[in-house]
């Protein structure tokens, strides 16, 4: 089937199994690496990106179903060579690791802030229940994510 879409502010249209994964679009067809296979069992996280601006883990995800939609990958996150608020973060407060889990983050934690500007540590914590870091570096994460809703705020506020 012909599957037309939008990844990272590209239109694409592109030939496709009807039952292919969105994750294997991604990476298969667009060339994107990013969004990782950690699990296939939507348990790990590690494939996470941004639908329509909501995140999704995009291995339980035709890509038949993302047609005519805006799929963003962390690829697609930094403009004008600037990182994303939330990636510089991640970098600042050491909320990563590996590269393996952490794209998957910083989209779940990007859909997360967009649903709740102003989270609390538990929030942060719930809300990234369904991302997995298998070395615990959870607790530089939740850092990392409430530093860049507190600078999100600054930015509001200055
Ligand atoms: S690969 Fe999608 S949740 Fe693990
Ligand atoms: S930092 Fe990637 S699994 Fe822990």
């Amino acid at each position: 089937m012909q599957v037309e879409l939008t990844v990272n502010g590209e239109r694409r249209s592109d030939e496709v199994e009807p039952r292919m994964l969105l994750v294997h679009y991604l990476r298969d067809v667009c060339g994107l690496r990013a969004a990782n296979v950690g699990c296939d069992t939507t348990s790990c996280g590690a494939c996470t990106v941004l639908l329509n601006g909501e995140s999704v883990k995009s291995c339980t995800v035709l890509v038949a179903q993302a047609a005519g939609q805006e799929v963003i990958t962390t690829e697609g996150l930094a403009s004008d060579g600037e990182l994303h608020p939330v990636q510089r973060a991640f970098r600042a407060e050491h909320g990563l690791q590996c590269g393996f889990c952490t794209p998957g983050m910083v989209m779940a934690a990007i859909g997360l802030l967009a649903e709740n500007p102003h989270p609390t540590e538990r929030e942060v914590r719930e809300g990234l229940e369904g991302n997995l870091c298998r070395c615990t570096g959870y607790h530089n994460i939740v850092r990392a994510v409430l530093a860049a809703a507190r600078e999100a705020d600054a930015e509001v506020t200055a």
